[in-house]
């Protein structure tokens, strides 16, 4: 298994599990996110978000159906599951208990303002219904669970649509309650919306969306796809009448998968008056030279599920390797402990000698440059926090006071002051700091 570096910016995507993928999905989602698993320096989760797809469909077949083509579906897009973190949500019991800790940090207030809940709400209202039909309760906690999917990794990027980008905002609130409460355990995300992905027009030029019932499968027997193109709606020009490719739908789907040396002659030809039924065959042919190559491997996943659910699993066991340990730090932050190892629980004097022994310590001193700094030093020397330099000791010794009694949370108010060496994570400061404060 590939470790990348502790350092990685770590992006994080969710696809809920009720539909078959279509042309939009793969131009928007599935193509750039195979792309960037590739770059450098990132470290990726891509997973199947079958807990959300309970909130939006009651049909298990489907359910089960779509999680099988979209994993098939990714993987024969070239994503390489050794290399990124491939996953069902449904494999990771930390998601829907980390779910619980957020539910108990949330506002309620904030999930009232949340649009997928508010546009139901509004429409029962405008119906002069109860505001509340038909919303189920995991419609409303959505949000969370989202949350839960992102922070559980500490992803920084999260790459969505512009609809979700409020998740992802809501997402950062909890986070930083939780954080504000109980240490700095996670990460704040930020939504990556890539403006340079199109998105799609359908076969009616509005978006490509399953809701709109305007696809284009993408892995549908290409005789189909051929059908579907032959319906994308154009206007009446005859052959010979030169077209716009502005506002054509045909235009703006050969686009999302040619060059621009191809784009720019299929412009051409609209200024020539290329028949309709000749550009629609045109598209067809660059749709399925990009798509063929990956059809065969789509069936041979599709035809083995033993295969699909084999791989899905080694990817959750990867996932929880992160997911297990991380999900125990929180338990021990929030409370749910071990009561043996209560630190000041009369009795446990000696256990608690042992821990303090090996404390790490704040040591404080003057430099060459006439300030006054402190660090933070683990019992074998290892540094875990430094300061900038204080004009005045006090101020330093207050500092420390601040981190003492405060633990992870105070490290928030001294942002700017003290600074956190690249080789030790977020994680283990929180937990060096929190375990000196529950020894003092
Ligand atoms: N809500 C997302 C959508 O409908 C899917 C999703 C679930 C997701 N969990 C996520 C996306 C976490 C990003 C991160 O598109």
């Amino acid at each position: 298994m590939t470790r990348p570096a502790p350092d990685a910016v770590r992006y994080l995507t969710g696809i809920t599990t009720t539909g078959t993928p279509h042309l939009g999905n793969y131009v928007g989602a599935i193509r750039p996110a195979v792309q960037a698993s590739r770059t450098p320096g990132t470290q990726n989760f891509y997973f199947l978000a079958d807990y959300h797809a309970l909130i939006k469909c009651d049909d298990p077949a489907r359910i089960q159906r779509s999680t099988l083509e979209i994993a098939a579906c990714w993987l024969a897009a070239g994503l390489d599951p050794e290399q990124v973190f491939f996953y069902r949500q449904s494999d990771i019991p930390e998601i829907p208990e980390l779910t619980w800790f957020l539910t108990c940090v949330c506002g309620k207030g904030l999930l009232n303002r949340a649009h997928a809940y508010k546009a139901s709400v509004d429409k029962n209202q405008a119906a002069g219904a109860d505001p509340d039909t038909d919303v189920t309760a995991g419609l409303f906690m959505y949000p969370v669970l989202m949350a839960a999917d992102i922070i559980l990794f500490n992803a920084h990027k999260v790459p969505v649509g512009r609809d979700q980008i409020q998740h992802i905002e809501m997402a950062r609130d909890m986070a930083a309650s939780f954080n504000h409460l109980y240490g700095p355990h996670f990460t704040l995300p930020e939504a990556a919306v890539d403006e340079s992905v199109a998105t799609l027009p359908g076969l009616d030029g509005r978006k490509m969306s399953k809701s709109y019932d305007n696809t284009i499968g993408l892995f549908t027997p290409a005789a189909q796809i051929r059908k579907q193109i032959a319906g994308i709606v154009t206007d009446s020009r005859s052959p010979g009448e030169p077209k716009d490719t502005e506002g054509s739908a045909l235009f703006q789907i050969y686009r999302a998968f040619a060059t621009p040396e191809e784009t720019e002659s299929l412009r051409r030809a609209y200024a020539e008056g290329i028949a309709w039924g000749d550009a629609k065959q045109l598209l067809f042919e660059r749709i399925d030279r990009e798509i063929a190559p990956m059809r065969q491997h789509y069936q041979s996943l599709v035809d083995n599920p033993a295969e699909l659910e084999r791989i899905l699993r080694r990817g959750a066991e990867r996932a929880r390797a992160v997911a297990t340990p991380f999900m125990s730090e929180l338990r021990q932050a929030v409370g749910l402990r071990n009561l043996a190892s209560q630190s000041n629980a009369k009795g446990a004097n000696n256990a608690g000698k042992a821990e303090k022994a090996a404390l790490p310590t704040f040591k404080q001193y003057r430099e060459a440059d006439g300030l006054h700094y402190f660090k933070l030093v683990e019992p074998g020397g290892r540094v875990l926090l430094q300061s900038r330099g204080f004009a005045a000791p006090r101020e330093a010794g207050q500092a420390v006071a601040a981190l003492r009694a405060e633990g992870a949370a105070g490290l928030v108010k001294l942002a700017g002051q003290v600074e956190r060496p690249q080789s030790v994570s977020e994680n283990e400061l929180g937990n060096a700091l929190s375990r000196l404060m529950q020894a003092d």
